[in-house]
Formats: C-alpha cells, structure tokens, sequence
C-alpha cells in the first residue's frame, strides 16, 4: 500500500516537534529537506525519530562517490529510511550511494534519485547541453539510476505512469506535487490528487501545504491516507 510522507518544510526543531506532534497517529513518515537540515541538522531528524517515526532525508546528494558514500553512511547511522541522490551525478556516484547502503545491513536507507528538478524546462535543458526532451531525458536518468542501485526515483504525479511502466514494479516511486480536490495549488502546476497519484503507481505520496495550512492538519492527513487506500 502506499504511503504519506508529510513534508516538514519548517526552519526549526521546535516547529518539527509541534507539527509531529499535532498530526500524532495520523502521520508515521515525515520528509526532511534541505531548508530543515541546513537549520538544525541531525537534531531535526532526531526529533522525528523519537516520536517514533519514519524520516525520508532529502539532500540531494551530488557529489564526488566518496563524498556521496560517507554521507549516505552518515544518514543511515540517523537512522533515516529513505535518501536522496541526483541521478545526474553518475554510475559511479550511484554505486558508492549503493555500497554504502548496503553496508547498512537491514537497516539500510533505501535510495531515490532525482532525474530533472521539475523547476527546469526544455530550454534548461539547452542551455546543459543535453539534446532529449524532457521527458526522455527523465526516463533515460530514471533507468540509469535504478540500474545502478538505486531503489526507486521521485517524479510528479505526470510521470508516474510512465515510469512504472519503464522501471517496473519494486521500484519505488515517490511523488510530491499532490493536492486532494478542492485545496489551493500554492505554487505547483503539474499536480494530481491522491487517488490518481496511487493508481499510477506512486509508493509514496510527499505532501506539504495541503496538511500543514489546513484548519485541522491531522484531519486533512487521515483523509488524504483514506483516499490512497481507496484507491
Ligand atoms: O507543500 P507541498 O505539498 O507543495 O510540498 C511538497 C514538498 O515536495 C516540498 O517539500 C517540495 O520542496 C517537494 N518537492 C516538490 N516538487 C518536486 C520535488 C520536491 O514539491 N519536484
């Protein structure tokens, strides 16, 4: 079954510590990025664990293999479940996110890669050099990552399809950019609701606003959870 990730786009522990604590039950895996980290660093991710939930650490790591290696090795010893890596950055970057996983054991962080940011467009693309469409060159990343290790890739709710199709199943798809019907778009364009992200094969579900601006975030997050397992 899929699952929620509820991104924790906030600047302190002390907000961390709130919101975890106001969504209780209703949500067990929360997203810390780079905004978070860059302000409290380990200590964020702590205040998640202890309340005994699950953390994705979304550093989208691209660096040199024995850079990349040690800070997968660092993320897994928070015990984080979930990292991420550009896919950009290469086989051999790939590996070493791969073999430092793996050194992990059973506790290991599974690994993601991001293809393209969706803040580029085809012209970006022009301007790196790189002759593909976007959506080739999307797939093109997405495959060469997991067919070097990595566990899955994020993409938005438009790519999911396809990319379920490409990569096939085990391999994790997680997905931000979803708004339940009804709630504001903030500043996403290529957005699905819950339901259509699961049946296009999302795992995961990253969502922000749509819980933390809500009048009652754990409400908005338990009806979000039931729209994914009815679909
Ligand atoms: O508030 P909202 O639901 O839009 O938050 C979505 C989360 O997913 C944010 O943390 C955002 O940075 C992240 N994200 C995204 N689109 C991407 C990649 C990540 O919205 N393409």
């Amino acid at each position: 079954m899929a699952e929620l990730i509820v991104a924790l786009d906030v600047s302190s522990t002390a907000e961390v510590e709130r919101v975890v604590d106001l969504l209780g039950d209703a949500v067990s895996f929360y997203k810390v990025g780079l905004e978070l980290f860059s302000a409290e660093g380990p200590s964020a991710v702590r205040a998640v664990k202890s309340r005994g939930k699950r953390v994705f650490l979304d550093l989208k790591l691209h660096d040199i293999p024995r850079t990349v290696e040690r800070a997968v090795k660092s993320g897994a010893a928070l015990g984080v479940d979930l990292m991420t890596v550009h896919a950009a950055g290469g086989r051999a970057m790939l590996g070493a996110a791969r073999a430092a996983a793996d050194a992990c054991g059973k506790d290991a962080p599974k690994i993601l890669a991001v293809t393209m940011l969706t803040s580029l467009g085809q012209s970006d693309l022009e301007d790196l050099g790189i002759g593909r469409e976007m959506k080739a060159q999307v797939a093109a990343l997405g495959l060469l990552a997991c067919a070097n290790g990595a566990d899955g890739i994020v993409c938005s709710p438009q790519e999911v399809a396809e990319m379920r199709a490409a990569l096939g199943l085990g391999t994790l798809l997680v997905t931000p950019g979803v708004r339940p019907a009804g709630t504001g778009l903030g500043d996403q364009k290529r957005v699905a609701t819950p339901a259509q992200a699961v049946r296009d094969g999302s795992t995961h579900l990253v969502v922000g606003r749509p819980i933390l601006e809500a009048a009652d975030p754990a409400a908005a997050a338990r009806a979000i959870t039931a729209e994914m397992a009815g679909a």
